[in-house]
């Protein structure tokens, strides 16, 4: 059945704001997720600690991150590809952090200059380091679907790199449909199939882009098989600077819409979160794509 109740992973701030093309002032950046956490998510991604050149929309990491310390109880997860990455980010007192391999090797290539083999042995003395600090460390897997260069991903390719990135000692897995090619169908066999290689429920998250506008029937095909925790990045802004053909995530307002809708609780006001993404969409001088947030603010 379905679960009583879905924890958001908000990545607007870091999923939607590295792709944009002008640069967003540090101050809006904290302001939107300030704004984020009062309409009441909990888990809002804030920043990565990547290597400047390859993503200079979140250079700013090292000033956005202590703007955001007074936000007590909400959890500020934040994207260290390496070891320089993460000690830029203990190093101001992150609790969280998340690792991202790739399920191909187009991608792995890519997006971080490595073999799959290779990136998982970067993120080891990472994921080893940060348990050893008591951080939690989110495991995303990028192409779990469809890759761009490579087409559809065979399940159990995506099955060993899952697989691998949790035995590093991972926390939980965040399956990335990067260029949301994925269907329902399709959703629902990589999760038998990780069950299968005995990854539980549990540990894993679904994290769709809505490409082919297939983003919050995937999420309920994933809803169906328990899964209770679901990325989604507010009036649906983002994309992957390095994946060809991605376009943003989920929008939240339209998972909230739905969630809302079946009775599942996330604690997020709908009508704050809106009025969020209408006021962010304002700084970025384009429309929200959601169909929700459009919606809601032409009543
Ligand atoms: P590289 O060029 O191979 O790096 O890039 P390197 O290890 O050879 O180091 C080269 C130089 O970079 C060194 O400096 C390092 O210190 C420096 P030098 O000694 O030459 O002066 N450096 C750094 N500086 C600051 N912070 C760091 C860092 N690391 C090295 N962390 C690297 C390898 C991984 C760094 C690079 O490829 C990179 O930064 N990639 C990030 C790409 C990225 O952020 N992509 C978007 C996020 S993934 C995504 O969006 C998908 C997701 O949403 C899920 C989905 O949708 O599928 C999560
Ligand atoms: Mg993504």
């Amino acid at each position: 059945g379905l679960p009583a109740r879905v924890r958001i992973h908000e990545v607007g701030a870091r999923d939607g704001l590295q792709n944009e093309k002008g640069t967003v002032p540090t101050e809006v950046k904290a302001e939107f997720i300030r704004r984020l956490a009062a309409a009441g998510l909990t888990t809002v991604e804030a920043t990565s600690f990547v290597h400047p050149k390859w993503v200079p929309q979140l250079a700013d990491a090292e000033a956005l991150f202590p703007q955001l310390a007074g936000l007590d109880g909400v959890a500020l997860p934040v994207l260290v590809p390496n070891q320089r990455g993460l000690d830029r980010a203990l190093a101001l007192g992150a609790t969280r952090i998340a690792v991202f391999g790739s399920a191909t090797e187009t991608f792995a290539s890519r997006n971080l200059n490595r073999t799959v083999a290779e990136s998982l042995a970067m993120f080891e003395p990472v994921v080893a380091r940060a348990k050893q600090e008591e951080a939690h460390v989110r495991g995303y897997l990028s192409m779990c679907f469809g890759d761009p260069w490579e087409g559809p991903v065979p399940v159990h390719q995506v099955v060993r790199v899952a697989t691998a990135l949790l035995d590093l000692g991972c926390d939980e897995l965040s399956l990335g449909d990067t260029i949301g090619v994925a269907t329902p169908g399709h959703v629902q066999a990589l999760l038998a199939a990780l069950n299968e290689a005995g990854v539980p429920t549990d540990r894993i998250g679904v994290h769709f882009h809505d490409t082919y506008g297939q983003a919050l029937s995937n999420t309920l095909a994933a809803l169906q098989h328990g899964v209770s925790t679901v990325d989604a990045s507010a009036g649906g802004l983002g994309g992957c600077p390095y994946a060809k053909s991605a376009t943003g995530n989920l929008a939240t307002e339209d998972l909230v819409w739905m969630l809302d809708g079946l009775g599942i609780e996330t604690g997020v006001d709908l009508a704050a979160l809106t009025a969020t993404s209408v006021w962010m969409a304002e700084q970025l001088g384009r429309p929200s794509p959601s169909r929700t947030v459009r919606a809601l603010s032409h009543k």
